[in-house]
């Protein structure tokens, strides 16, 4: 009976005992986890757990505390005077900012004297002290804080960092968040990155080491601390303390999150089981508004808005190209339709107009060297500006069809080409160019006589073509020297027929436009106003003059300035009795005496101021070819007939005079 009743007392004193110990000594706790939320752990300010078992210590709520504390103390000292007993702590904790990369305050793992913090305050004393314990050695409150801000108060390193804390926020020792590998390589660690970070804090209650290690979720403990440091707590910790997280928020949020727990006192920490750990929401699908716009609608904006600019830009680029090159057909035109060349191509041939391939510029335009980009023939292509379009479809018929004829004296036409107010006619590149370059201004390379008799012959044959054998009669009105163009074996060819009638239709009834060259025109043109082949024979005979001469039909003379007209100036030599002096000094003195002076007298001939007294083509062929002989006229039977090879001809407008270039101007017809 007594062994039963000592057994008992045995048995009762064993279980009071125990039950004694184990109320007052609680050694460890782990949480994979916090579902369902757990009795043992009460939350205060604005922590909360969630259903899936997260702990958050902050939500949104600004300038707020959280708190959670495990509410059982836990005994550090076996005595209220004795040391502190080791201890070790692992957590998982993830912090997610509301705005992203802007850190707030952060939390803080704590243990404290009590299992709440009422009076502690938000914002950077992260829900530990206030403004007037910060730093009071009666707090007894050790922390290892996760700073997301540097705040200069406390001497923070940076605004990612780790501290250990004892009764003060102004850390004993700290470091930037991260972590050392086995290769002794730091790697940082974003706080505020949102992810799950793995903590252990151990400390060693014989050495009073504190070690603080952290590494990145799933990965092991490494082995060399981030924070550590000697500290002894036994004057920091009373007998029983009450462990926990604390948190805060300021006006700008992060949510702060523990998502398991593992303490033990006397030992190390169970690990957690991480793969039973709540998981974290998905914070790319739901992150504020305007990160979501951002991340959303910027990239497809922008990838539109430059769709958008990269359209634009190619359909301006077509539409201008389009007009650029655009080949506007009239329905008259229809019939010279395979006269007419492509814009585009003429574009090509000539490199875009550039100025290197322009030939050169005259009454009516400029003039521009080509290759046709198909059939890789030399062109030279012709710009005429066409302000008045009246008389352009008669125009364009007539160079059409004078473009038909072919003559070995006459620059080939091509085709043509129309667009707005512009008209583009493209003809056989000469490669001699023209004939004035051969002969004034001592030039580089001149002609003999047998050449320069050559192509006099030349041009008068294609004038007599034009005037007689095509099947109406054609007047060039416009024959002088930088229209005679040279081919390759330097035939004389006469180019720019017909143009000067551009400038004749369309023009005011009440007025007659002369279109002709000074010195070129005769004077019975200048008076009527009517040009005629009679017209052409005079600019041929100034022609013939100029060949034989080496001089303009105008020349200013250097000594007195005076204008000299070529055709008087030759008839003073003539007078003398020494028409041959008049001849070139290039030509030398080989060249046939007789022919020079047929020319010159054939020259003055056709000059004659009466056109009555004017060869025609064909009586100029026949002398030229020594058919028949030129009449024996004297220069007093010249004078006789009348002869005026006068100087007052218009010569005197001398705002209008040029000697080069084709020239325009308007006499009224009713006032003569
Ligand atoms: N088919 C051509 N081949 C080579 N050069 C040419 C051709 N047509 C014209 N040129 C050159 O272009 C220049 C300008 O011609 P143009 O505009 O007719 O003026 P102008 O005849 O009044 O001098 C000419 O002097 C000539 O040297
Ligand atoms: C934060 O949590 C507290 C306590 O549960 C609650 O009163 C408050 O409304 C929450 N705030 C937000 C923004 O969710
Ligand atoms: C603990 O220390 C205090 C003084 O520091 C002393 O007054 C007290 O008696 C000590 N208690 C025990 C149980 O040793
Ligand atoms: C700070 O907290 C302490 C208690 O820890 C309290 O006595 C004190 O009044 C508090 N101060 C403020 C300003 O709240
Ligand atoms: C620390 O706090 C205690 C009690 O709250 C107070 O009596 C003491 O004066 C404070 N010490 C300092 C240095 O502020
Ligand atoms: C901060 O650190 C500096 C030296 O780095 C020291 O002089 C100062 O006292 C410290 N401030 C606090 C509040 O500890
Ligand atoms: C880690 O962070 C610190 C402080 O922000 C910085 O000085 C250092 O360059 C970082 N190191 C690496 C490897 O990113
Ligand atoms: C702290 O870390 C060091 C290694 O740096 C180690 O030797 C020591 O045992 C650790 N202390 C504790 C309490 O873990
Ligand atoms: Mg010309």
């Amino acid at each position: 009976m007594f062994f039963i009743i000592k057994l008992f007392t045995i048995f009762f004193l064993s279980f009071f005992c125990h039950s004694l110990k184990s109320s007052s000594q609680i050694i460890d706790f782990t949480y994979n986890g916090f579902r369902p939320p757990p009795t043992d752990i009460s939350v205060q300010g604005i922590t909360t757990f969630t259903p899936n078992g997260r702990l958050m210590l902050t939500n949104t709520t600004m300038q707020s505390t959280g708190h959670a504390f495990y509410t059982k103390p836990i005994r550090f000292k076996d005595s209220p005077n004795g040391t502190v007993s080791s201890f070790s702590t692992t957590f998982v904790l993830a912090i997610h900012p509301q705005t992203p990369l802007v850190g707030t305050h952060g939390m803080a793992f704590v243990v404290a004297p009590s299992p709440s913090l009422p009076l502690a305050t938000f914002g950077q004393y992260l829900g530990l002290f206030n403004v007037t314990n910060d730093g009071n050695d009666s707090n007894h409150v050790f922390a290892v804080e996760f700073d997301t801000i540097r705040n200069m108060v406390f001497n923070d390193t940076n605004n990612n960092h780790v501290g250990i804390d004892i009764n003060s926020l102004n850390s004993v020792k700290s470091s930037p968040a991260g972590y050392w590998d086995e290769k002794d390589q730091f790697t940082n660690l974003t706080l505020i990155s949102g992810k799950q970070m793995q903590v252990w804090i151990d400390y060693d209650g014989r050495t009073h080491r504190i070690n603080v290690t952290m590494a990145p979720f799933r990965e092991n403990k490494p082995i060399k601390p981030l924070v550590s440091i000697v500290r002894d707590l036994s004057l920091v910790l009373l007998q029983d303390m009450y462990v926990g997280f604390s948190s805060a928020t300021g006006t700008i949020v992060s949510e702060h999150i523990v998502l398991g727990w593992s303490f033990r006192v006397k030992g190390e920490a169970q690990p957690l089981v991480l793969s039973k750990l709540p998981k974290l929401p998905v914070w790319n699908s739901k992150p504020t508004r305007l990160y979501r716009f951002y991340k959303n609608w910027v990239p497809l904006i922008s990838f539109l808005l430059i769709s958008l600019l990269i359209v634009i830009f190619l359909v301006r680029f077509i539409v201008r190209r389009r007009r650029k090159f655009a080949e506007e057909l009239e329905d008259w035109e229809t019939e010279f339709e395979k006269n007419r060349l492509k814009f585009k191509d003429l574009y090509y041939a000539t490199k875009g107009f550039k100025d290197k391939n322009l030939l050169g510029s005259g009454g009516f335009g400029r003039v521009y060297r080509g290759l046709m980009p198909k059939t890789k023939k030399d062109i030279a292509v012709k710009r005429v500006s066409n302000e008045s379009r009246q008389g352009l479809k008669e125009f364009v018929a007539e160079i059409v069809s004078i473009g038909q004829m072919s003559h070995r004296n006459l620059v080939p036409l091509l085709g043509y080409c129309r667009r707005r107010d512009e008209l583009l006619l493209v003809y056989d590149y000469m490669p001699n160019g023209s004939l004035d370059k051969y002969l004034y201004n001592s030039p580089e390379v001149t002609l003999d006589w047998r050449q320069r008799f050559k192509v006099i012959n030349g041009v008068a044959s294609a004038l007599f073509y034009l005037h007689e054998e095509w099947e109406q009669v054609v007047i060039h009105r416009d024959v002088k020297a930088s229209n005679v163009l040279l081919d390759a074996e330097l035939n004389g060819r006469l180019g720019d027929f017909g143009l000067a009638q551009l400038c004749d239709h369309g023009s005011d009834p009440q007025t007659t436009h002369i279109v002709g060259t000074w010195g070129y025109l005769a004077p019975d043109h200048i008076r009527t106003g009517r040009a005629t082949t009679g017209t052409d024979v005079f600019a041929f005979g100034v022609l013939l003059l100029e060949v034989a001469c080496g001089r303009r039909p105008i020349e200013i003379d250097h000594v007195s300035g005076e204008r000299v007209v070529l055709v008087d100036w030759v008839f003073g030599f003539w007078m003398e009795g020494n028409i041959l002096n008049a001849t070139d000094q290039n030509l030398g003195s080989e060249y046939n005496q007789s022919e020079v002076e047929m020319v010159l007298k054939l020259g003055l001939l056709c000059s004659h101021s009466d056109p009555k007294a004017r060869p025609t083509m064909r009586h100029v062929l026949h002398y030229l070819r020594g058919d028949s002989m030129l009449p024996d006229l004297s220069p007093v039977d010249l004078r006789g007939s009348g002869i005026m090879l006068g100087t007052n001809h218009g010569s005197n407008e001398s705002g209008m005079f040029t000697t080069e270039s084709t020239v325009a101007y308007s006499v009224l017809s009713s006032g003569r």
